[in-house]
C-alpha cells in the first residue's frame, strides 16, 4: 500500500521543501521506497536534490496535461531508494490550461492510483490553495502542515482547515491531517517558546513532539543541490528530521 502524503501550507517559506526532502530522505534510509512530488513551480524540492534543469523534462506538467505517468519524468536521485518527478516552470501554466477539463480535481489522483510502486509519495505543494494543492490533497491520505514558529505562524491555518475539511466533504474521505510539524524554532527566544505553546494549546495532540530548529545547514544545503541529511547527517537540523521520521512511522505502529 503506498501511502500518500501532501506536505501543504498556503504560507510561503515556512519549511514545505525542507520538510519534504528531508522526511523523503530520512523514510529511505530505513530502506522505504519514496517518490518526491514537486508540485511547486518553483522547482525548489527538484534543486534541492539536485536534478539539473535538462532533467526536468517530462516533468509533473506532462503528467497533468497528458493524465498520465510518463515512467521517464520518475527521476532517481543521489539517494538510494528515493526518486522524483520534478517540475518545471511550465507547471505554472497548468492551474490556466486545465480551468475547463473534467474531474479536474482528480488528475493527481487517477494518475497516482494506477500501479505507483512506492511505500511513500510525498507530495511538496506550493504556497497557494489553488489547483495544484487541491489535486495533492484530493491524490492523498493525509496532510502534513508545517508551520514556521514566529508571531504569524497561526494566520492562514484556518483558511487551510478549511480547504482541508472541504476536500474531506466533496472528493476524498480519506484525508486526514497526518501532523502540525513547528519548523525554524529558537529554543532561546521566547517568542518562539510562545508561539509553540499557543500552537500545542490550540492543536493538541495533531502537533508532532518533534520540533525542527532553525540550523544554518539546513539552509545550506539546497545550494549543493543535497539533502541536509547527506549534506551534514549530524546536525541538529538532520537529526530533528531524522526524528521526525521515526515518530511518524511509530504512530502508524500504534
Ligand atoms: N530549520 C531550518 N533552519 C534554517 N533555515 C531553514 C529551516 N527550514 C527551512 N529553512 C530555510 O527557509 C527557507 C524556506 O524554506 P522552504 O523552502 O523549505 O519553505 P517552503 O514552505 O517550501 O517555501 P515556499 O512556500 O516558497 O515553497 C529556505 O531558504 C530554507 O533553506
Ligand atoms: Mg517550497
Amino acid at each position: 500500500m503506498t501511502k500518500i502524503i501532501s506536505i501543504a501550507n498556503q504560507k510561503g517559506g515556512v519549511g514545505k521543501t525542507t520538510t519534504t526532502i528531508n522526511l523523503a530522505t530520512s523514510l529511505s534510509a530505513i530502506h522505504k521506497k519514496v517518490l518526491i512530488v514537486d508540485a511547486d513551480p518553483q522547482g525548489n524540492a527538484s534543486t534541492g536534490m539536485g536534478i539539473s534543469y535538462e532533467e526536468r523534462s517530462p516533468s509533473l506538467y506532462e503528467l497533468i496535461v497528458n493524465r498520465e505517468l510518463d515512467k521517464k519524468a520518475i527521476k532517481e536521485t543521489l539517494v538510494p531508494n528515493l526518486s522524483i518527478i520534478p517540475s518545471n516552470t511550465n507547471l505554472v501554466a497548468a492551474e490556466v490550461e486545465l480551468v475547463n477539463v473534467e474531474k479536474r480535481e482528480f488528475v493527481f489522483k487517477d494518475v497516482f492510483d494506477k500501479s505507483l510502486n512506492f511505500d511513500y509519495i510525498l507530495i511538496d505543494c506550493p504556497p497557494a490553495l489553488g489547483f495544484l494543492t487541491i489535486n495533492s490533497l484530493v491524490a492523498s491520505s493525509s496532510v502534513i502542515i508545517p508551520l514556521q514558529s514566529e508571531f504569524f505562524a497561526l494566520e492562514g491555518i484556518s483558511s487551510l482547515m478549511n480547504t482541508i475539511q472541504i476536500i474531506k466533504e466533496s472528493f476524498n474521505s480519506k484525508l486526514s491531517v497526518e501532523g502540525i510539524l513547528l519548523t525554524m524554532v529558537d529554543k532561546r527566544n521566547t517568542l518562539s517558546a510562545l508561539v509553540e505553546k499557543d500552537v500545542r494549546d490550540h492543536f493538541g495532540e495533531i502537533v508532532y513532539k518533534t520540533t525542527i530548529p532553525r540550523n544554518v545547514k539546513i539552509s545550506e544545503a539546497p545550494s549543493h543541490g543535497k539533502p541536509a541529511i547527506i549534506y551534514d547527517v549530524n546536525c541538529s537540523g538532520s537529526m530533528a528530521y531524522i526524528g521526525l521520521a521515526r515518530e511518524i512511522i511509530n504512530k502508524v505502529n500504534k
